[in-house]
């Protein structure tokens, strides 16, 4: 038991410091490291390949603006592109498609549920800054 002590005190510490660093804005990363990681997978999941947030088309929609406007789809519906819908959009790409744009295309590179909640909450906190 004695020779676990000094091991199980570090352990507390790194908790104790861990917790710290965390703890002044409260749980989970802060509004702008999301915005940042966000961005960051923008990059690297190659999202960006297809999609531009500076307002041009590419192979799908921009994101410039993206956040809350709304979304004609190819079945006649529109939807206003809220959270749910963002996330339905990354999570499960076919579930819908956006009026003007080929179906299945996105499905082709994203496949749903390769994403992880974390990242997908990365992401919408990224279009949600593009203005
Ligand atoms: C191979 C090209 C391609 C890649 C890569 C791609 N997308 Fe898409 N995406 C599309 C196309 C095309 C559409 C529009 C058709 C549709 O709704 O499926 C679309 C639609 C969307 C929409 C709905 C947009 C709107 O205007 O309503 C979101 C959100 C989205 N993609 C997020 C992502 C994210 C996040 C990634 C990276 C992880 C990504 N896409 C990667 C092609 C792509």
């Amino acid at each position: 038991m004695k020779q676990f002590a000094p091991a199980s005190a570090l352990l507390a510490a790194l908790a104790l410091l861990l917790s710290a660093c965390g703890g002044a804005a409260g749980n989970g990363p802060s509004p702008d490291a999301l915005v940042a990681r966000g961005e960051k997978l923008y990059e690297e999941k190659t999202c960006a390949g297809c999609h531009a947030v500076d307002g041009s088309t590419l192979v799908g929609p921009t994101w410039k603006g993206l956040y809350r406007s709304e979304v004609k789809l190819a079945d006649g519906t529109s939807t206003t592109a809220d959270e749910a819908y963002l996330r339905e959009s990354m999570l499960d790409p076919s579930a819908k498609t956006v009026e003007g744009f080929p179906s299945g295309l996105m499905e082709t590179v994203i496949k749903p549920g390769m994403l992880s909640e974390e990242e997908v909450d990365g992401l919408i906190a990224y279009i949600k800054s593009l203005r």
